[in-house]
């Protein structure tokens, strides 16, 4: 939600900005802008696309070796020109970026008006800027100290840059809530939301602490808390290498993403099964396995594609560890006053780390003392710094903003996860964990086999071009992937999609069904099959059109099917992981032949780091 990139150093700053700027595009796209500091403090920006700000700064003076940038996803303010970052102070002295919420900007913008501040946008965030100003405007404080106390004064969250005229070799950085990453080079340091715009320069990073600011200025940096205590940065080094988050030769990162499932579902378990000694070690787990095993009660906490992988989660740990388990949006937790207690453990799920909502929900099960765990995708983010212990899903930088690989490597920690405690309480017979384990190594061949149908699907995808609403219909572990299948098509097609239990669809949506609404089902032969092939023929019976996931070979659903996809035969357990991938397919091609934009569509941003 918001990308922002910054540099201080020798070299020109322009080049490195707006090339972060597109690395960070996924996180908003509303509008761009960028503010130079070469004696002057110029800013462009933009409603629009980072490709439109390019265009906009053509033949504009872009000098200078220091340099912020801003990608927005729009909250106060519509996305226009001038509610574009960067603002500027009253005086144009300072210059502010910022991804968050400033949630007290009311109270202090009236108050700043009342002294005579003019505001040019709607922003929360504008108030800052004006903010730091006012406390600066007498000499009493200088910049840092200004910023620091301006701090001091908001609620909500920030990662913010600032920039002053007054002190053309300073940058200054803070954190709260949203993330912000230093990078450290020699003689030169760089500032971003992700270290996607840094890792081409350096490897060498420090992640800010909430609370913390950076000072850089003259090739020095100091880290101190906005209580005015020092710290020691911790830096580390990034393990992420740059072809990682590059398209490769691919369309789009979505396609690329959809394409790596192979390797990410084997990272995700890469080193985490041990065949021999007949046990999953995750590393993040260590003595909190224990809780796991002695649980009364699993509560699992995320949003959107995280939350449905939650879902695969409650009926993996209940059909083997048998622990109850509870699935929660993490927005809806967080507020309706739950209860939670010291004998429950949490599993919070996020790609980003970031989440807004995932975070305040662990911290309101942290507070009821229940143990947290987290399943997270990016390194060194905000939610498995605020957990108890977790493992990382190791699936690699999502860029895409449907996401895909990060659905599948969560699903695999989950899985991995369910077995191992299923296995530790007996509920499991050893020879059965054996052989999940085995067929759980075998998933990475078998997504190989199921991407082999891409082309069947791209020409599947015609019937779906003017169609305007869809279902999608599983039973058991087939339910959570129609979810997802759904969520997938709505949003980067545009098409209505909702996705249903196959046998709630006779309580609502079989009204809808007639020639227009394609139903999609998860028809695999499981424990449902039969009552499977039943609802599919109460949607042939209303002339429904059926495209239906099979398994490999099977022929009563593919006689009755206007449409069949074949998956590899697998453990129920493991379905979700093969029977997503041509619902994921299937959303890629129709918002392609749509001309959608698919790795970045509308409203949407990858990392919600608001409410
Ligand atoms: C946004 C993204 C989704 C994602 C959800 C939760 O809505 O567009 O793809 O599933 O946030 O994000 P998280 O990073 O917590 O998994």
């Amino acid at each position: 939600m918001c990308g922002i990139v910054a540099y201080i150093g020798k070299r020109q700053a322009f080049p490195i900005i707006l090339k972060g700027l597109y690395r960070l595009e996924y996180r908003g796209y509303d509008s761009a802008g960028i503010a130079i500091l070469n004696g002057e403090l110029n800013v462009y920006k933009q409603a629009g696309k980072v490709s439109d700000l390019e265009k906009f700064v053509e033949g504009k003076n872009v000098n200078g070796t220091i340099a912020m940038g801003h990608t927005r996803w729009a909250t106060h303010g519509e996305p226009n020109d001038r509610n574009a970052h960067p603002h500027f102070s009253d005086t144009r002295n300072f210059a502010i970026i910022h991804n968050g919420i400033i949630e007290n900007y009311a109270s202090i913008k009236e108050e700043l008006m009342q002294r005579g501040h003019k505001f040019r946008s709607e922003t929360d965030t504008e108030v800052l800027v004006h903010l730091i100003e006012e406390i600066n405007k007498n000499g009493k404080f200088d910049f840092d100290e200004s910023v620091r106390l301006a701090l001091n004064e908001v609620v909500g969250a920030y990662a913010i840059v600032i920039l002053s005229k007054k002190d053309p070799n300073k940058l200054i950085a803070a954190r709260k809530g949203s993330p912000i990453v230093l990078g450290i080079g020699e003689g030169e340091y760089f500032v971003a939301s992700d270290a996607t715009p840094i890792i081409e320069y350096t490897k060498n990073v420090a992640y800010l602490n909430d609370g913390e600011m950076a000072i850089i200025s003259d090739g020095k940096l100091t880290v101190k808390t906005i209580g005015n205590k020092i710290m020691v940065p911790y830096i580390q080094q990034l393990e992420m290498n740059i072809e990682a988050i590059e398209k490769g030769g691919y369309d789009h990162f979505m396609l690329k993403e959809i394409y790596e499932q192979p390797r990410s579902i084997a990272d995700s378990m890469r080193g985490r099964i041990d065949s021999r000694g007949l046990r999953v070690r995750l590393g993040g787990l260590g003595e909190y396995e224990n809780k796991f095993v002695n649980a009364k009660r699993v509560i699992i906490v995320g949003c959107g594609t995280s939350w449905h992988a939650g879902l695969v989660g409650e009926y993996l740990i209940e059909d083997l560890a048998r622990i109850p388990v509870e699935v929660e949006y993490a927005s809806e937790f967080r507020y309706r006053n739950p209860v939670i207690t010291e004998d429950d453990v949490i599993i919070a799920i996020s790609q980003s780390g970031e989440t807004a909502d995932t975070l305040a929900a662990i911290e309101l099960a942290k507070s009821k003392g229940a143990t947290i765990f987290g399943i997270c995708n990016v390194v060194g983010s905000s939610i498995p710094r605020a957990t108890h212990a977790g493992s990382y899903t190791h699936a690699g930088p999502e860029i895409g903003v449907a996401s895909t690989k990060a659905f599948t490597a969560q699903v695999t920690v989950l899985t991995l996860l369910a077995f191992q405690i299923a296995h530790r309480r007996g509920t499991i017979p050893a020879s059965r964990f054996q052989a999940l384990l085995n067929e759980l190594e075998s998933i990475p061949s078998k997504v190989e086999i199921v991407l082999k149908s891409n082309e069947k699907i791209r020409v599947l995808a015609q019937q779906f071009l003017n169609m305007r609403n869809t279902l999608y219909l599983g039973r058991g572990y087939g339910f959570p992937v129609a979810l997802e299948g759904a969520l997938k098509l709505k949003e980067i097609s545009y098409i209505h999609a909702e996705g249903y239990p196959a046998a709630e669809m006779k309580h609502g949506p079989i009204a809808l069904i007639d020639e227009e609404m394609p139903v999609v089902v998860i028809a695999t032969k499981n424990a449902s099959y039969e009552k499977v092939v039943s609802n599919i023929q109460e949607v042939k019976a209303r002339k429904g059109m059926v495209v239906a996931i099979v398994t490999e070979g099977d022929q009563v659903v593919k006689e009755i099917a206007d449409f069949s996809i074949e998956i590899p035969e697998c453990d129920d357990t493991l379905l979700p992981l093969l029977s997503v991938i041509p619902l994921q397919l299937l959303a890629y091609h129709v918002a392609v032949l749509r001309g959608c934009n698919v790795d970045q569509p509308r409203n949407l941003a990858k990392s919600v780091t608001v409410e």
